[in-house]
């Protein structure tokens, strides 16, 4: 079960995976912790929480590729129930980063909210300066929609972040 393109699979994760979750963050974060604020102090009852689905608003996968090896995560949350549309994120291990596999999930998750949630749009919040993802969303389809100022607390400070969307007609 899951979604797949045939390259990699969305999975829902589950406790046998804290193992291998846990060492792909900890291998990946220096490139993790700038842009995603639970990688900081990393600790692995976080990732059980997150595998638990106990942090509520998220639908989570894991991303396997062919080998079913877990090469990082992605979700959709903050459900805005009243408009129709959530935020979409990812990340991927550095160890596995350049391989497409971070766009892919992208397609499959967006894809995912128009058919499951039924979504009208998904959301990309992402900090201006985080290059390699602003790409990933190019390379989706998303649209640029604008910089909102001091939108995410990132490190001690707010960054300003590109917003993205995706709506079922960009698939
Ligand atoms: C951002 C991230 C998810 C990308 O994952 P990935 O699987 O390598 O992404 P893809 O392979 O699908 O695409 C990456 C693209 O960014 C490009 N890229 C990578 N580093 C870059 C950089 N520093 N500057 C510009 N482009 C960059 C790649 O060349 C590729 O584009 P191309 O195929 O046109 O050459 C991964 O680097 C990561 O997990 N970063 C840390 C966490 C994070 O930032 N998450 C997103 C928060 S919004």
């Amino acid at each position: 079960m899951g979604l797949s393109d045939g390259t990699i699979r969305l999975r829902k994760p589950v406790v046998a995976d804290l193992p291998a979750l846990a060492d792909a963050i900890r291998s990946s974060q220096t490139e993790l912790a700038p842009f995603m604020p639970w990688a900081v102090d990393y600790d692995e009852a976080g990732t059980l929480g997150w595998i638990r689905a106990e942090h509520g608003d998220e639908d989570g996968f894991v991303i396997v590729d062919p080998d079913e090896t877990i090469v990082g995560a992605c979700g959709l949350n903050r459900f805005n129930t009243e408009n129709d549309f959530a935020n979409l994120g990812y990340w991927i291990r550095t160890s596995e980063t350049g391989n497409g596999y971070a766009t892919r999930a992208t397609r499959l998750l967006a894809a995912h909210g128009f058919d499951h949630h039924e979504l009208a749009r998904v959301e990309l919040l992402i900090a201006v300066d985080n290059a390699a993802s602003r790409r990933v969303a190019e390379r989706s389809g998303a649209t640029f929609e604008g910089v909102l100022r001091r939108r995410l607390r990132l490190g001690n400070g707010h960054a300003d972040a590109a917003l993205y969307s995706i709506i079922p007609a960009d698939l």
